[in-house]
């Protein structure tokens, strides 16, 4: 029997041994460690209900979000300071990256009829901070590359004020129609209300 095996042998017991109780615990509902640290089991006040984990009625904040009625996103227009206060709501909108999009809690509402334990009103996590304004890739690159000595995908994309300038100078003489399809397609010319690329065509 070799060191490894002298020191893995009464590790694997013990901790079969743990998910024999853990399991033990989940089944019969009974055991010490069986119910999940985020869930209130007092009575709730607003349905005077108390929460029973054996009963086919879940919590109403874990609730699909198909279930549930949820507000658009809070903008709070880049005011940090009101999101540290609130705790959720979008200082930014949209982001090419998942990791760059910001996610928030939305107020939602259980729809009614469907019957669930707890507030039927509550904040729910994991809502990503994008908004859709009627803006589509494609149709802007074509208007990019077809009309951009007229500024058209600029206004389209509500840069106004560039637009203009682009229209005048007939497309910077060339030279900004050919850099503004760059950017376009690199991803740095995007919807001046901050608004994601409707993703379907
Ligand atoms: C239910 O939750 C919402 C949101 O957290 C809160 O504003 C409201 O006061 C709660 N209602 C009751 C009756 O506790
Ligand atoms: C919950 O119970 C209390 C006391 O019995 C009562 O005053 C209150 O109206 C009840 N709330 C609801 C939502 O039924
Ligand atoms: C969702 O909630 C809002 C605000 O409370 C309400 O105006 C709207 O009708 C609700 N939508 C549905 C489908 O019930
Ligand atoms: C953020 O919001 C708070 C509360 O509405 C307000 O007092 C504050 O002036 C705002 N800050 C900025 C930078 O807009």
């Amino acid at each position: 029997m070799s060191l490894i095996d002298l020191i893995n042998t009464p590790l694997r017991v013990f901790l079969q041994f743990c998910i024999f109780l853990s399991i033990q615990g989940n089944v019969y509902g009974g055991g010490d460690g069986a119910p999940p640290l985020d869930i209130d089991y007092r009575m709730d006040e607003s349905t005077n209900f108390t929460y029973n984990p054996k009963s086919p009625l879940v919590y109403c904040s874990y609730l699909p979000f198909e279930f549930l009625n949820c507000s658009d996103p809070l903008d709070l227009n880049g005011n940090q300071s009101e999101r540290q206060r609130l705790g959720y709501g979008c200082t930014k909108w949209g982001g090419e990256k998942y990791e760059e999009v910001e996610i928030t809690k939305v107020v939602c509402e259980v729809f009614p009829g469907i019957e669930c334990y707890g507030n039927r009103t509550f904040l729910k996590d994991g809502f990503p901070c994008i908004k859709y304004n009627g803006h589509y890739f494609v149709t802007t690159l074509i208007y990019s590359v077809l009309l951009g000595f007229l500024g058209m995908d600029r206004f389209c994309l509500g840069h106004t004020g560039t637009a203009v300038g682009k229209l005048l100078t007939l497309g910077g003489l060339g030279i900004w129609w050919i850099i503004d399809v760059i950017l376009l397609v690199t991803g740095r010319l995007n919807p001046a209300d901050e608004s994601n690329w409707v993703p379907y065509y």
